[in-house]
């Protein structure tokens, strides 16, 4: 196993547009492990290959308190959705930035498991925005997309300074 770099903004890279994955081989399941224990150490409660400039569909997640509930999710789509929550989110690609974005409240997704086997997943609040968010990098989406310009302006500002400090 291996820790990624993890790309920042603006790094151009985070707004590829991710492609499906055809073949589940060896490759796929190495880089999902990877990226879990890349997002274990960030430490983090999402990631998305995109983050770790590989432009396949492919994310991982994990919102337990104990972080013992990973989850893989090859070709993720939001089958189903409903309501309107408006959670503070971050992401690992924008670090010291947080903002609140609305997003639906409950979804199901879709997806496939590292087996090759098609599942369905109902999630509401924190597990909900996480497959959002991460589902958003997959087509080259960061969650400061969702603010409005002058929003986005003024965290972008704010991390340019960020990054100055560190
Ligand atoms: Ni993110």
């Amino acid at each position: 196993m291996s820790l990624l770099n993890i790309l920042t903004l603006p790094d151009s890279r985070l707004k590829t547009v991710a492609e499906p994955i055809t073949e589940i081989n060896d490759e796929i399941k190495q880089l999902a492990a990877d990226m879990l224990e890349t997002m274990y150490a960030a430490p983090g409660i999402g990631l998305a290959a995109t983050q770790v400039d590989r432009h396949i569909q492919l994310v991982v997640i994990d919102v337990s308190e104990e972080k013992n509930q990973p989850l893989v999710m090859l070709n993720p789509e939001v089958i189903e959705q409903a309501g309107i929550q408006n959670h503070e989110e971050g992401c690992l690609s924008v670090p010291g930035i947080y903002a609140k974005v609305k997003r639906a409240d409950q979804v199901v997704v879709s997806y496939l498991d590292t087996e090759g086997q098609q599942q369905e997943l109902s999630a509401t609040g924190l597990l909900a925005v996480c497959i959002q968010h991460e589902i958003d990098h997959l087509k080259g989406i960061v969650f400061l997309d969702h603010l409005s310009v002058l929003k986005r302006k003024l965290a972008l500002k704010k991390l340019a300074k960020v990054a100055v400090d560190a």
